[in-house]
């Protein structure tokens, strides 16, 4: 597997991932576990974030610590389920900005249309972690981080819940510079373009809509 395929497999994001896939698990529950997991997948995916070094006093005496600047962060959303992600991420990084991306496939040429786009400015000095639960054909993935480079950030990675062999080649096809950062890759897609065995839809689960 490609060095840029991060697979967070640490034990706790393991244990709540097995919960989450648990079709018995209520939307309360769901929305509540993605919530933790997203927090503890933000530890792993601002790890490398560049540092800057401040100084400050302590109650003994001035020292040299570093800081993360949490505000040259963006946490960019694609509608609507790359949104249950947001909230833990933002415990973690509270002053993040956030962004949305907004895109439909068309039914004639499936291809990914946007229909919104908003981003802080200044996106040349930002680092973007963009979220979406499900890496599953990547269409969405591609044309989400194809739209945000014409913003030129200063880095992309990709975060999900759950990802699979055909999302994350098709990703690379396109992106091969992105990160991509996931619990899990699971088997592959059925012929609904559901990821097996997967979690279900995402959105549904997360806000209750099925
Ligand atoms: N979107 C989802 O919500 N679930 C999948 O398995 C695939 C795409």
């Amino acid at each position: 597997m490609s060095a840029l395929v991060h697979v967070l497999d640490h034990p706790l994001i393991q244990h709540k991932l097995t919960l989450l896939r648990q079709k018995e698990t209520s939307t309360n529950g769901f929305r509540q576990l993605v919530n933790e997991v997203s927090m503890l997948m933000a530890y792993e995916i601002t790890r490398d974030m560049p540092m800057q070094t401040i100084t400050i006093e302590t109650p003994l005496q001035t020292m040299q610590s570093r800081v993360i600047d949490g505000k040259k962060i963006v946490l960019a959303s694609i509608l609507r389920a790359g949104n249950g992600l947001l909230d833990g991420m933002l415990q973690v990084v509270p002053s993040a900005r956030v962004g949305h991306i907004g895109l439909y496939r068309d039914p004639n040429t499936l291809q990914a249309v946007e229909y919104y786009f908003k981003m802080p400015q200044g996106m040349h000095e930002r680092d973007v972690i963009v979220l979406d639960p499900m890496l599953a054909t990547g269409n969405s993935a591609v044309a989400a981080v194809t739209r945000l480079k014409q913003t030129q950030p200063k880095s992309i990675r990709f975060g999900c819940l759950v990802a699979c062999p055909e999302g994350i080649a098709q990703f690379h096809r396109h992106h091969p510079d992105v990160p991509i950062f996931t619990p899990v890759i699971d088997e592959g897609l059925n012929d609904h373009g559901y990821i097996v065995p997967g979690l279900g839809d995402a959105g549904d689960r997360i806000f209750g809509t099925r």
